[in-house]
């Protein structure tokens, strides 16, 4: 019968099958997966495993920190850093169309990982922490038609002519198998429990065209919404809560003053597997206290609103 500790024997011997002395490189995003993945890689083959974080600009509040010093700190697996927040951010401005956008962040990803291979010699396999259901969203819509809803870019949005193969141990794992599996190799559950964030980031979460100060204003927002989140116990019951930034400005009024701002939407889920969600039935008290505050304490926003939409009709990120 089927136990996490046996996918894991069963994994490592099928990583050391497929890379044999290859070198393997991982993009790391900071989330479960691409965790999980670099983690059991690292078991199965060592050395031969070098780490990449980039940081592209659109990670949330503090995250880059956050992420290089668990990886540095708590595992012993080399970990190269890669601030390449101009080249992504400059490629996105003014893209308004979101399929563009994520092939944008994908192809931009994979040509930092090559870059970052050459620098240590060469690398024949890139790994990923691709999950089942990324797999199932990108290549079509179960029962309908074949039809693309997002471009992930650890899936569909690889460029082709990418030279190096895929190590994707992960595959055939949904989000909640990972937890168990992260757990199983001795992670934290602090940082097995995190909520999944994408890899195109911030970028997919402010439509439309994205600016730094944009950015800026999303960050700040969506720091204080999770804190709030936090603060009131709720973090675990939540599969995803977030700040999207909406490319509409509203009039509102501040002391005796006009003011003419963005307006920032709110949205939580709950999920199994994210491939579908409720929202998150918050109390109106904790939506008004949490929106209070982003008015007040960010800059450039003076209207918050709450995301009622499940998924389907909608899906959780806004692109
Ligand atoms: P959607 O928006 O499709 O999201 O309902 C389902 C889940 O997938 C995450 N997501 C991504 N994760 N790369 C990722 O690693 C991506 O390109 C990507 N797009 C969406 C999303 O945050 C949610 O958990």
């Amino acid at each position: 019968d089927w136990t996490m500790a046996a996918f894991r024997e069963k994994a490592i011997a099928d990583i050391r099958a497929q890379v044999g002395d290859g070198k393997v490189i991982c993009g790391l995003s900071g989330g479960v997966d691409s965790s999980v993945a670099a983690v059991l890689i690292h078991e199965a083959i060592g050395d031969q495993l070098t780490c990449i974080f980039v940081d592209h600009g659109l990670l949330r509040m503090n995250e880059a920190e956050e992420v290089v010093s668990m990886f540095r700190d708590h595992y012993n697996i080399p970990l190269v850093h890669v601030q390449a927040q101009d080249t992504f951010i400059d490629a996105l401005e003014g893209e308004m169309d979101p399929e563009v956008k994520r092939k944008t962040i994908g192809r931009l990803f994979i040509e930092t990982f090559e870059a970052e291979a050459k620098k240590i010699g060469g690398a024949d396999f890139l790994a990923q922490g691709t999950l089942y259901p990324d797999v199932i969203e990108s290549v079509s819509f179960t029962g309908g038609p074949s039809v693309t809803i997002k471009s992930h870019h650890n899936v569909g949005g690889l460029p082709e002519r990418m030279n190096m193969k895929l190590v994707e141990p992960l595959r055939e794992l949904f989000k909640d198998e990972v937890r168990i599996l992260g757990k199983e190799l001795g992670l934290p559950d602090q940082f097995v429990g995190r909520q999944p964030f994408p890899g195109p980031g911030l970028a997919i979460r402010c439509p439309g065209g994205i600016t730094r100060d944009k950015l800026r204003i999303l960050r700040e927002a969506d720091a204080i919404y999770l804190e709030e989140i936090r603060k009131a116990g709720l973090y675990d019951a939540i599969w995803q809560a977030f700040a999207v930034l909406l490319p509409v400005q509203t009039v509102g009024v501040m002391g005796d003053g006009r003011t003419y701002e963005f307006v920032c939407a709110l949205r939580a889920v709950t999920s199994v597997d994210g491939m579908t969600a409720d929202f998150y039935p918050f109390d109106m008290d904790f939506l008004g206290a949490a929106a209070t505050r982003i008015i007040n304490e960010v800059k450039g926003i003076n209207r918050v609103v709450y995301d009622v939409t499940s998924k389907p009709p909608g899906t959780i990120e806004w692109e």
